[in-house]
C-alpha cells in the first residue's frame, strides 16, 4: 500500500490566545507551541502512522527548519528521496487557537512554492509505484494540474484537498481527480454557490460531479461528512468529544481516509475511519502531534471501530 503526496511542509507556529488582538493592541498568550504541519505533510504522516508507505514530493528552504522536518519525515517512515532543498526560507504557519479550540491560520509558502512540475515528473517512477496520488493547494496551481495529469496518465487515481480556499483553482482542470474533499467554505467557493445547509451542500457538491469529479467528499468540521457521488449521497455524523484543538482535523480525516481506502477500496468504510481519527485528534493539542499512530488508534477506540464494521452503525446514515 503505497501513497504519493505531492504537498506542502510548514513549520507551525501555534499560540493559544484567550482572545484575538485588536489593531495595534498587544495581548498575552498563555501558551505557545512549535512543530511540524503543512497541509501536505500532515496528511502524508496520518497516512504513514496507520501504516502506509508513504513517499513524499515536497521542498524545504534552505534555513534552521529544514533538517528538523526532513528528520521529522524520516522518523515518520516517510520516503523522503523526493525532499528538495531551495534557496528560500522555509513555509512556515502562524496559527491561533482559541479557548474554543477553533483556529486561524496564516501561512507563508516559502520553499513550497518552488515546487514545480518538472519535480514532480522527476519523481514519476516512485510515483508510478504507488495506489494513490494526494494534493492540496498549498504549492502552485501549475504543479498540482500537472500532477494530476500525471496521476491520469499513470493511471491513478489522484485526492484533492482544495485547501486553503483559492478563487484561481479551476473546476476543469481538476476534473481528473478521482476524489475532491473540500470543506463547507472551499466547496461554496468551487461551485460558485452558497452553502448553509445540507441541501444547498449536496447542490454545490453536483456542481463539481457535473464537470466530470467521481466522489466529492465534503467535511462538515464536528457535523460530520458527505459523500456525494452519481449514485446519490451518503452522510457519516460527527463524534461528539472534548475538542482541546483543531488545527489540522481536516487533514486527519484526508490522511486516515486515503490509508484505510487504499487498504479497502470501500469509500464509507474509509470514511467512518477516518471520522474516528479526526475526532480522536482534536482531543489533543498541535496539529502532528495529535495524530495518534496505528498501534494506539486500533488499540484504544478498539470499540468504536469495532461499530465500523457492523451493518447500520450508530451514528451513520444516508443524507
Ligand atoms: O491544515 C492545518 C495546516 O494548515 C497547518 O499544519 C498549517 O501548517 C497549515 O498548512
Amino acid at each position: 500500500m503505497s501513497i504519493a503526496v505531492v504537498g506542502s511542509n510548514m513549520v507551525d507556529l501555534i499560540s493559544y490566545i484567550d482572545r484575538m488582538p485588536a489593531e495595534g493592541e498587544t495581548v498575552e498568550a498563555p501558551n505557545f507551541t512549535m512543530g511540524c504541519g503543512g497541509k501536505g505533510a500532515n496528511q502524508a504522516v496520518a497516512c504513514s502512522r496507520l501504516g502506509s508507505n508513504v513517499t513524499m514530493v515536497t521542498r524545504v528552504g534552505n534555513d534552521i527548519f529544514a533538517e528538523n522536518t526532513i528528520r521529522n519525515f524520516q522518523d515518520n517512515g516517510i520516503d523522503t528521496t523526493h525532499v528538495l532543498t531551495t534557496e528560500a526560507t522555509s513555509g512556515v504557519a502562524p496559527i491561533f487557537v482559541d479557548p474554543d479550540s477553533k483556529n486561524s491560520i496564516i501561512i507563508v509558502k516559502g520553499a513550497n512554492a518552488h515546487l514545480t512540475p518538472q519535480d514532480v515528473e522527476n519523481a514519476r517512477e516512485d510515483i508510478a509505484k504507488c495506489s494513490l496520488i494526494m494534493l492540496q493547494l498549498e504549492i502552485e496551481l501549475e504543479t498540482v494540474y500537472s500532477t494530476i495529469e500525471l496521476g491520469n496518465e499513470l493511471g491513478i487515481p489522484v485526492l484533492v484537498n482544495p485547501a486553503p480556499a483559492s478563487p484561481e483553482l479551476r473546476l476543469d482542470k481538476i476534473r481528473g481527480a478521482e476524489f475532491v474533499v473540500p470543506n463547507e467554505t472551499e466547496l461554496s467557493l468551487l461551485s460558485g454557490m452558497p452553502v448553509d445547509d445540507m441541501d444547498d451542500v449536496l447542490k454545490a457538491a453536483q456542481v463539481l460531479l457535473n464537470v466530470g469529479i467521481r466522489n466529492v467528499i465534503v467535511t462538515l468540521g464536528r457535523k460530520g461528512a458527505v459523500w456525494v457521488h452519481e449514485g446519490g449521497s451518503t452522510y457519516v455524523d460527527g463524534r461528539a468529544v472534548g475538542a482541546v484543538d483543531t488545527t489540522g482535523a481536516g487533514d486527519a480525516f484526508i490522511g486516515c481516509f486515503s490509508h484505510y481506502w487504499v487498504e479497502t477500496g470501500d469509500i464509507e468504510y474509509a470514511m467512518r475511519m477516518a471520522r474516528l481519527y479526526a475526532s480522536d485528534s482534536v482531543t489533543r493539542h498541535g496539529t502532528q502531534t495529535s495524530y495518534a499512530t496505528g498501534e494506539d488508534f486500533r488499540g484504544r477506540l478498539a470499540s468504536d471501530i469495532a461499530e465500523v464494521n457492523l451493518p447500520g452503525a450508530a451514528n451513520e446514515k444516508k443524507a
